[in-house]
């Protein structure tokens, strides 16, 4: 229904015009530095490429997804981080854009949790290509890269709606020595500080897409008191992506982005 009414149906009004001038918006590169005394110092200068929300499907087409994995992959990362949403209502032919995400080959490997999306489609089909693509899943799991003789603890939470259920899934998956937290809702943050996790890597409210020109913040993300970009709580820091896809057509003031999170241990 919703996507009747705010996708395709005004689509079909405009005889295609809508999904085109779309799809000629811009993809950012967005780089960040995120310093904290949190992050391990052997990680000093570690290159997250963060990714999230492409939505593949009518508003995402396989060749602008592919385009934007190959823009985080000219960035050659160290780690690459995906935070859902991979697909929106289907997951047929999904294949192509987890391979190419795995292929950026990063060092430390391409980590991906799921997003609401995913999960109204089929988690399991997904979670299936993901694996068997080489994409490291994190469905309320965790990992641990060794690195150069160091170890970098990494976890996943799968969905959650509200900030009491991200807490609960926080504190069932990390531990005290982890150091990166994927979460689809950056609700999970709250929970992450608490536990001094020093990077939680989020996405989910694509930055609310209308956004008020020099107002952080302010935008259609409503529901979210973080919404877009960087934020900390004592030495914890989370990032929003605002993302690479769309549920409407349309984003102002909010391009879409891939990201490169530097990481300093101050
Ligand atoms: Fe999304």
């Amino acid at each position: 229904m919703r996507h009747m009414l705010f996708t395709s149906g005004p689509n079909k009004i405009s005889r295609g015009r809508l999904f085109q001038k779309h799809f000629d918006q811009r993809i950012d590169v967005k780089h960040v530095e995120v310093t904290t005394p949190l992050w391990p110092k052997e990680f000093d200068g570690l290159r997250v490429g963060h990714i999230s929300d492409f939505h593949l499907g009518d508003l995402m087409p396989m060749d602008r997804a592919l385009s934007a994995v190959q823009m985080l992959k000219s960035e050659e990362p160290d780690i690459v981080a995906c935070t859902g949403d991979v697909v929106d209502l289907n997951a047929l032919g999904a294949e192509p854009l987890f391979e190419a995400m795995a292929n950026i080959d990063a060092p430390l490997g391409t980590m991906l949790v799921l997003g609401n999306h995913d999960e109204l489609d089929c988690a399991a089909t997904i979670s299936d290509m993901a694996l068997e693509a080489g994409v490291s899943l994190l469905r309320d799991g965790r990992c641990t890269i060794n690195h150069n003789g160091s170890k970098l603890h990494v976890a996943g939470i799968d969905w959650a709606k509200s900030q009491k259920k991200c807490s609960a899934k926080v504190a069932r998956v990390c531990h005290d020595k982890t150091h990166l937290l994927l979460s689809h809702n950056p609700k999970a943050f709250s929970a992450a500080a608490n536990h001094n996790i020093p990077l939680t890597l989020s996405g989910h409210t694509h930055g609310g897409q209308l956004a008020v020109r020099d107002k952080p913040n302010t935008n259609l993300a409503v529901a979210h008191k973080r919404s877009s970009g960087l934020y900390d709580r004592e030495d914890s820091r989370l990032f929003v992506t605002v993302g690479v896809g769309a549920w409407f057509p349309l984003r102002i003031n909010c391009p879409a982005e891939v990201a490169i999170l530097t990481l300093r241990s101050k």
